[in-house]
Formats: structure tokens, sequence, C-alpha cells
């Protein structure tokens, strides 16, 4: 039986059979990889520009088949979240809801409640709506100081509340040129997602995002984003096994747009990407989601 991967959920989709197996996400296992196209909008915008922003996005968004309808619409389209900053995840739940947008928080502290100025729970996140939360971003890392052993606690967090983390590593410029990066991916995936039986890793989507690609408009070529994630994969399948290496969804990010990103998707082992800068514009944004739905198709 055929099992599709989407939001760390496995569901059966028997008819779409024929076409997926002319797709390259089809595993030797049958194991689908919906892409995964998620926006980062990081500290950015008013209210009224996160509400414009998210309606635009659902507006145009092409429908998700869900199971019920899968077979009638016969195609494997991208998932899509959008991330804004915490305190307009309920406005954008409200103006993107009915779609078929996922909401994702930046961040979340480990901890459910208590005294921690300034953080949300992963509870509070899912409260106003988020079904994602990125963790172990590099500007987290590096900003505030967030170690493996932090991340790690906020992955058990945020799927303590059945929520999906996405995990992102990456390696620095220099540790790229010295020919450390699977090293460095490897001990940030492995550090910050230690413990996790099968059944949450595969509710894990990993983000590879070199540090010197992220908001620099340099990008990763799709040759060495399709490296590292084949790298990461080894990593998961040496940890696991074979079947949760194929089903766990890798994304691509840093400096994705929308002249770049059919090209990085194309590869095999990239199964999406966390968008920042061009996420903030609707327009570039769904430019990326059809170019995840091209290679979905
Ligand atoms: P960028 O950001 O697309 O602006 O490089 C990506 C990210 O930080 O997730």
């Amino acid at each position: 039986m055929l099992r599709v991967m989407a939001s760390g959920c496995a569901y059966s989709l028997a008819g779409m059979f024929a076409r997926l197996l002319s797709s390259r996400r089809v595993t030797g296992g049958g194991i689908v990889r919906v892409p995964i196209i998620a926006g980062n909008w990081k500290m950015n915008g008013t209210r009224s520009e996160a509400i414009q922003l998210a309606s635009a996005i659902a507006t145009a968004a092409p429908t998700r088949p869900l199971p019920g309808n899968a077979v009638a619409k016969g195609v494997a389209a991208a998932e899509i979240v959008v991330c804004p900053p915490s305190c307009y995840l309920e406005c954008v739940s409200q103006a993107t809801q009915g779609s078929q947008i996922r909401l994702g928080a930046q961040n979340v502290h480990h901890e459910s409640q208590g005294a921690y100025t300034g953080e949300i729970s992963a509870t509070m996140a899912q409260d106003l709506g988020a079904s994602f939360v990125i963790l172990g971003h590099s500007e987290r890392r590096t900003l505030f100081a967030e170690t493996n052993e932090f991340i790690h606690r906020k992955v058990h967090a945020v799927l303590g509340r059945g929520l999906c983390p996405i995990v992102c590593v990456g390696e620095i410029l220099e540790q790229r040129e010295s020919g450390r990066t699977v090293e460095v991916v490897r001990e940030q995936f492995l550090g910050s997602c230690a413990d996790l039986t099968r059944e949450q890793m595969l509710r894990v989507v990993v983000a590879y995002e070199p540090v010197w690609a992220i908001g620099t408009g340099r990008v990763a070529t799709p040759a060495q984003a399709e490296e590292v994630h084949s790298q990461l994969r080894q990593v998961i399948e040496q940890k696991y096994d074979r079947h949760v290496a194929d089903a766990v969804r890798i994304q691509y990010g840093g400096s994705v747009n929308a002249a770049n990103a059919s090209e990085l998707l194309r590869q095999p082992n990239v199964d999406g990407a966390l968008v920042g800068g061009a996420s903030l514009q609707a327009e570039s944004f769904l430019v990326i989601v059809a170019a995840a739905n091209e290679t979905a198709a």
C-alpha cells in the first residue's frame, strides 16, 4: 500500500499509485515525500501587512489534495506553511481559515509555562493555530546562543504537543571551506534530534540551511544542496532505518527565490524549501510553491 508523508502523517492513497510511480519522490520502499514549502517571515511586517500577505497566499495557493479528494485531483501538490511573528499567528490563522495553508511558529520555549519573560510555549503557539515550529534556526543558534541540547528540549516540547518541528541545521562558510560540512550538520542533527523514537522522527522536517546562504543572495548550487541532503538521509538511515530515512522530508533554505527554486526542488533529495526574504511577497512565494507542485506532480 502506498504511503504518502505529509505533516508527519502517513495515509493511504491507493488511487494515486499509478501517477505517483512516475514521480522521482517515490522511493524503493513506496514512500512519497510530499514537498513542503515554508515561509519564514522573521521579525517583519505589521499586523495589517501580515493579514494581507497571508490572504494573498491563501487565495492564490492551489489546492492540495487531501485523503478524500486525492484520487479526483490525481496530483500530490506541495504542503504550504507560513511562519509569521508569533504575535500575528492568530490573525494569520483567521486570514487563512478554510485554505490549505498551515501555520508555523518561528520558535518556542521548551517549558509549557512559567517564569520565562518574553517567551511563548508550544501550547500557546498551538492555541493560536500553529501546527509547525521552526527550531534551531541559525539566527537562534548564533544571536540567541541556542545549543543543540537546548534545541533538543524544544523538539521534545513541540512533539509532545503534537506539533511538527522544522529542525534547522547548517554550516558556516569557514566550516564548508575546511571540508567539515557533513560533520557539522550531522552533529547538529544528532544533537537536536537525540532520543527521538521512530514515530517521533517521522514527524520531524529537517531544514538544511547553509549559514553562508541565509539572507546573502548566495544560494547553494543544486548539486551542493543535493549532496548534503543525501548525506543527511544517510545519517538518518544509520540512526533509524531505510524506511525512516526515505520518509523524512529535508528542506533546503538559504536565498531560495522565484528564479532558483525550480532547479533546487528538482533534486531528488530536496523535499521543499524554507524561504526567508522571498516569502515576504506573495508573488515570489507562490512561484516557489508552483515550482514545488511541479516536482510533486
Ligand atoms: P533567506 O532566509 O531565504 O532570506 O535566505 C532563509 C531562512 O532564514 O530560513
